[in-house]
Formats: C-alpha cells, sequence, structure tokens
C-alpha cells in the first residue's frame, strides 16, 4: 500500500451516502468534503438522522461511500480490498462509542488489551500497555473489575483507553458522553483532551453538546447532507 500524502489523517471527498429503503432511497450525505490534520480535536454536530454516525462509519472504514473519495492516512480505501481495509482501519483507527461496547465477561485490564490480542500481540506485552493506559487514566484500582462492575463514567474511560491501546492515529467518537450526566461527561472529556494533547491522538466527536463542541479546534455542523464549517 503505497502512502502518496500523509499531512491528512482523514480525507473525504465529494461523498455521497444513499441508503436504499425498501422502494425508496435515503440520501443521507450529499456531497461531504473534509479534511483532518494530525493532532486536532474536531466536534460533528448536527440534528437526530443528520447521518452524524453515518459519516463516522465512513470515515472509519467500517462502511463505504456510494459515491466518493475517503483517504486514510493518505491512502483511498475504495483501491484497498476488504482484508486490506481491515488491516488499516486495525493499525490508524480507534473507535469509542455512546454505550461503552466493553465485553461483560472480562476484566477492564482485559477489555483494554483486547484490540491488541486481536491484533495477534503477545498476551503478556497486550497486558503491560494496557496497565500502563489503565495509570493513564487513573483507573488502575478498577483493574480487575468487569464492567458490570464499573459506574458509567469508568466504563467510558476504559472505553477511551481501549480505543487508544493500538495506539491509532485517529479516534472516531459517536457521543462518547451523551450517556453521562454533566458532571461525569465533563471528567471524560478532560480526559479525552489530555490524552489527545499527550499522544498527539486526532480526536473526531459526535456531540450534542455546543458547549463541549466550543473547546475543540474546529466544528462541522451536518444538515442536509451537507457539511456547514464553522
Ligand atoms: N444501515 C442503514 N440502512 C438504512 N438507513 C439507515 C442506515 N443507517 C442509517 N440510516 C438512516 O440514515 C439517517 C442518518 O442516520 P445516522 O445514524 O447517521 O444519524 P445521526 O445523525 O447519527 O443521528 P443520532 O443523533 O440520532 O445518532 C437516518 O435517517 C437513519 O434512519
Ligand atoms: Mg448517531
Amino acid at each position: 500500500m503505497n502512502n502518496p500524502d500523509n499531512s491528512y489523517v482523514l480525507e473525504c471527498q465529494g461523498v455521497f451516502k444513499n441508503f436504499i429503503d425498501g422502494k425508496s432511497e435515503l440520501h443521507v450525505l450529499s456531497g461531504i468534503s473534509m479534511q483532518i490534520k494530525r493532532g486536532m480535536q474536531v466536534a460533528i454536530m448536527g440534528r437526530s438522522g443528520s447521518g452524524k454516525s453515518t459519516l463516522l462509519q465512513l470515515l472509519g472504514g467500517l462502511d463505504r461511500p456510494t459515491q466518493g473519495i475517503i483517504k486514510i492516512n493518505g491512502i483511498n480505501i475504495n483501491s484497498l480490498s476488504e482484508a486490506e481495509l481491515g488491516k488499516l482501519r486495525n493499525k490508524s483507527i480507534g473507535f469509542i462509542y455512546q454505550f461503552h461496547h466493553l465485553l461483560p465477561e472480562f476484566t477492564a485490564l482485559e477489555n483494554i488489551a483486547m484490540p491488541l490480542l486481536i491484533a495477534g500481540k503477545e498476551p503478556r506485552e497486550a497486558l503491560k500497555v494496557a496497565d500502563e493506559l489503565l495509570v493513564k487514566i487513573g483507573l488502575q484500582d478498577r483493574a480487575t473489575h468487569k464492567p458490570g462492575k464499573l459506574s458509567g463514567g469508568e466504563r467510558q474511560r476504559i472505553a477511551i483507553a481501549r480505543s487508544l491501546a493500538t495506539n491509532p492515529d485517529c479516534v472516531l467518537a459517536d457521543e462518547p458522553t451523551g450517556n453521562l450526566d454533566d458532571e461525569t461527561a465533563e471528567q471524560v472529556f478532560a480526559l479525552l483532551q489530555k490524552l489527545n494533547s499527550e499522544f498527539g491522538t486526532t480526536f473526531i466527536i459526535v456531540t450534542h453538546d455546543p458547549q463541549l463542541a466550543a473547546r475543540m479546534d474546529h466544528t462541522f455542523h451536518l444538515k442536509d447532507g451537507l457539511l456547514v464549517s464553522n
């Protein structure tokens, strides 16, 4: 895989996404272009159903656009096979969801290590990385807790640590604080910002909270299938 232009972590040009729903076609994204520089903190806002999650899925290579170009680290994903795309995604992108999606039968430490174990890293090495991340998020005393025995905010912090385990260039977070009370949301958001400055990881965060968005480097608004920048 060649990598001609690496100055943007993520890029899309003229991206359309339609969903076929029975006989009708739903036009969700109608010509989105954006470029995300390395290390940026970017918010995506827009009303429910405007296509925010759809756009994140496309940017993260979890789905393909109906039309248009998506580049991850300068590589046009249209030119990749599913296997190549999977490899690029695992190496370059981390995901955080509104609901943590942690595995209930594994401990906090094991959950953080999971992406590394799946990638074939030695368990001892993977757990060492996970342990370091657990310290970074201030939850070292919860290492052996399973998700059911953690608070909502703690689970989300574990999910953040998990998204960083593979040291991705970019983390895509879909309403990571949407399910938390204000104070806990603030703690989780502050942690994301701390990790952004410490690791230089690019963060793209979907949020409904204008105050959180205002603290990011840049905010995009999705409206009628298009991005409005401010
Ligand atoms: N796989 C799919 N098949 C058909 N329609 C879909 C699919 N995924 C999303 N949609 C539709 O696309 C539109 C955009 O959905 P999306 O989940 O991206 O919105 P959103 O901006 O994330 O909303 P929310 O703020 O409620 O999470 C919605 O109308 C949704 O019903
Ligand atoms: Mg959504």
